[in-house]
């Protein structure tokens, strides 16, 4: 008798991809990293970050340096701290950062993002901040790794061991911890009023339930997959929050199904990428921003008088959107500052799906490590 056992299918617990198993790793990963912080009386108890009032107080700037999906995520979190902390925030890839004598001084609280905590670009950027005095507060998955061990702060996003190449849980943790870094040094500035804080706080806690009513419309996403995974290029365009959330839903596609993927903040189309779309082009537009709606549905008409095939992302309710785009994708309704925790999803759905259509090595996709550690 001979049991044969395959320790990498057992790891993947009856998902084809980690890819997959990590999409749907997503509501715990949001959970654990949300509810691990917040105290009895509902404060934010932020472990691994020692800055106190004056500390927050004494920074004029916040940079947020990353690489990759973490950028990304940094992209989205530089809206949450402005409009949280009432702090101006830059960023910038780590690559560029260290290059360009960037203005940064002891004033300045530089967050790195990381899953790996090894990407070497991002260590040697967090080196040259220091060296000017900058106050250092890493965002990294794996616990003692080079970025965390080197930060003043660490705060930890706790996604768990993530396998794929292509980055789902890490993101959507980072995205959490950028929430919460923004209230908490709102809330010890005194900037932000009980009512906005209670309303994130409620927003924040909802999601990881809403994301597992969203994971249920998979099988509907995996059949416009096969719809749409013979285009060659594809245009990913948002506003607001949705841009960062349109560089990611590219980056995701581009990395695994090997499409020539572009993404763009949809006002910006006109000056130059429009040239582009033509008939059958593929664009997909995220429109979950109410304050934005009305301008993305303007932006989604002009593809669409160039005969482009539209993918509408918006939150459930929003229908009008129905006359514009081909097809919708729904996400539960939420505060527009939120969204992106839930619009990424169908995303990432979308390009596994795509991809697995393609015949793509989905976990390991040529020419990409999961962490980079040379220049
Ligand atoms: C590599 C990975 C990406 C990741 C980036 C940054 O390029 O393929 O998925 O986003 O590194 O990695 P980090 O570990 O620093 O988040």
């Amino acid at each position: 008798f001979h049991v044969t056992w395959d320790a990498e299918a057992a790891e993947k617990e009856g998902y084809d991809h980690f890819m997959l198993k990590e999409i749907h790793e997503q509501p715990k990963g949001l959970y654990e990293t949300l509810n691990r912080r917040i105290e009895e009386d509902g404060s934010i108890k932020l472990d691994g970050i020692n800055m106190t009032k004056e500390d927050i107080e004494n920074f004029n700037k916040v940079f947020i340096v990353a690489c990759g999906t973490a950028y990304h995520a940094g992209l989205v979190g530089k809206f949450a701290i402005e409009s949280l902390a009432k702090i101006p925030v830059e960023i910038d890839v780590a690559s560029e950062f260290r290059y360009r004598d960037p203005f940064v001084d002891d004033k300045t609280l530089f967050i790195a993002i990381s899953q790996s905590g090894e990407t070497l670009d991002t260590l040697a950027a967090l080196r040259e901040a220091k060296r000017k005095g900058a106050r250092i507060l890493s965002v990294v998955n794996v616990v003692g790794s080079s970025v965390a061990r080197e930060s003043d702060d660490v705060f930890y996003t706790w996604a768990g061991p993530e396998i794929a190449v292509a980055s789902t849980k890490a993101y959507t943790t980072q995205l959490m911890c950028m929430y919460l870094i923004g209230l908490y040094m709102g809330r010890k500035k005194e900037v932000i009023s009980d009512e906005k804080y209670n309303q994130y706080m409620s927003e924040l806690q909802d999601i990881p339930d809403k994301l597992t009513e969203l994971l249920k419309s998979e099988s509907s996403i995996h059949d416009l997959a096969k719809e749409l995974y013979k285009k060659e290029q594809v245009f990913f365009i948002g506003r607001g929050a949705d841009a960062g959330v349109s560089y990611e839903g590219s980056l995701k596609l581009k990395e695994i199904s090997y499409i020539n993927s572009f993404a763009i903040a949809a006002g910006e189309l006109k000056h130059g990428t429009i040239a582009l779309i033509e008939k059958d082009t593929l664009v997909i537009a995220l429109a979950t921003q109410d304050k934005l709606y009305e301008k993305m549905l303007s932006n989604i008409q002009e593809v669409k008088a160039r005969g482009a095939y539209v993918i509408g992302i918006a939150k459930e309710g929003n229908k009008e959107i129905e006359k514009q785009a081909d097809r919708v994708i729904y996400i539960p309704d939420c505060m527009d500052e939120v969204s992106p925790l839930l619009s990424v999803v169908p995303l990432q759905i979308l390009a596994y799906y795509i991809a697995k259509e393609r015949g793509c090595d989905i976990d390991k996709p040529k020419n990409l490590a999961k962490s980079v550690t040379v220049e």
